[in-house]
């Protein structure tokens, strides 16, 4: 019992979602595209998947550009400057690097020069841990406002001959800010799982994984490219997530009766149906945009809770679910009660938009400069050195 009541907030702060946003590239890869390059229709998809199309990142599209992005739009339904940023915390599984994070790109070039920053990884639970890692720092107090990012180029990480995973996966970013409040509501509980008995059903192997450093080794191909078992991951699926559903709502002090919209980790419609389903609930009462990207990872339960804000399925005073599940095995679910009317709320106040553009022009002003500087003193070393071989 007080194990219970410790995860419950605490104080009378509170952690609202203030702004969101979402970005995905513009090119859409259909699934007649997939069948002229594998062996599938999209009769097979559509029926197995529910996915009709994705979007796929060009080499300019990264992952830290795409959740940068989804970043400026979120912060641009708000009053908050760069400069307000205590925290950044991107989660995805196609980061830019090992390290430096992929959050310490974002927060260098929106200029979030008082905001600590790190990636979070657990695969596509990975948003709804990141939010409630933010949520839980700002309830104790220790910060005021959090950016908390999703994005993914799972098309980087596929094997385009593996039809079982390549028809699935899908680019994009999605980002939240969180501020502290002291109205009652925003994120009211959380759960977070993991089972590490199914680490071996899907991820991406890396040059420190146990396959690769056996005796056998791993083939080249396989090297940093994703593997699944679909058959068993949706089996796992299928089976947390009502009771995570369930127990974030337990915790929250609510009943499943009061939840108006469940937004799921977007990665089968079977997989979403069969939840409803376990639940009682009518289908729509579970968003679903997965027709349209696909499975976005990380980026898929921001991109979906964007869209459904947009189309207007949630309005101040509702109570929400985010639920996300995969590699690790992990799964996590948070209830929120929406605290911020759309869109309303969304009045810019334009001498605090004039500001945040200027930030953002002095960090463009301050990155190529610095760009300019470092290829300068490239130059010199390099007319140096030459001059000392000459000699
Ligand atoms: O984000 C992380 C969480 N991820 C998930 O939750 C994914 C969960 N898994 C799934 O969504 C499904 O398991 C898949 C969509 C990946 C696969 O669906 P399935 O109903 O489990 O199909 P299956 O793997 O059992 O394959 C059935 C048949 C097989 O042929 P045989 O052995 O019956 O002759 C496959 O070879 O379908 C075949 N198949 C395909 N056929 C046409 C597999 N992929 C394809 C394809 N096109 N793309």
């Amino acid at each position: 019992m007080a194990r219970n009541r410790k995860r419950q907030s605490q104080s009378n702060i509170y952690a609202h979602i203030i702004g969101w946003g979402m970005r995905v590239p513009r090119t859409v890869l259909t699934n007649e595209d997939l069948a002229a390059i594998i062996e599938t229709t999209d009769e097979w998809i559509e029926s197995r998947t529910g996915i009709k199309e994705r979007r796929i990142a060009n080499d300019r599209e990264t992952t830290a550009q795409l959740g940068l992005r989804a970043a400026k739009d979120a912060l641009a339904m708000t009053d908050v400057l760069p400069s307000d940023i205590d925290l950044i915390i991107v989660a995805t599984s196609t980061p830019e690097n090992i390290f430096p994070s992929t959050a310490s790109m974002i927060q260098h070039w929106l200029g979030a020069y008082n905001a600590g920053a790190f990636d979070l990884s657990a695969a596509c639970s990975g948003f709804v841990y990141a939010l409630d890692m933010a949520a839980q720092a700002i309830r104790s107090g220790s910060i005021e406002t959090a950016l908390v990012i999703g994005a993914e180029t799972m098309s980087r990480v596929l094997n385009w001959q593996d039809r079982g995973t390549c028809i699935l996966f899908g680019d994009g970013a999605g980002a939240v800010v969180l501020q502290a409040r002291d109205n009652p509501g925003g994120l009211l509980s959380s759960v977070l799982r993991s089972d590490g008995s199914g680490h071996d059903l899907l991820g991406i192997p890396t040059f420190n994984s146990p396959e690769v450093r056996s005796p056998s080794g791993i083939s080249e191909p396989r090297l940093h490219k994703m593997y699944m078992s679909g058959g068993a991951v949706m089996k796992f699926a299928t089976r947390v997530i009502g009771a995570s559903i369930k127990e974030a709502c337990r915790l929250a002090g609510i009943t499943l009766d009061d939840v108006k919209l469940v937004i799921p980790h977007q990665a089968n419609e079977r997989i979403i149906q069969a939840a409803a389903r376990s639940l009682g609930f009518e289908n729509d009462r579970f968003m679903s945009n997965l027709k349209y990207y696909g499975n976005t990872s990380a980026a898929s339960i921001p991109i979906a809770l964007c869209e459904a804000l947009e189309q207007g399925k949630v309005s101040a005073g509702d109570y929400i679910v985010l639920v996300g599940f995969g590699g690790g095995l992990t799964w996590a679910s948070t209830v929120i009660k929406w605290g911020v009317p759309y869109p309303a709320d969304r009045s810019i106040n334009t001498l605090q938009e004039r500001r945040r553009q200027a930030e953002y022009f002095l960090v463009k002003l301050r990155v190529r400069m610095s760009r300019w500087l470092r290829r300068l003193s490239d130059l010199i070393r390099f007319r140096r050195n030459r001059d000392d071989f000459d000699w």
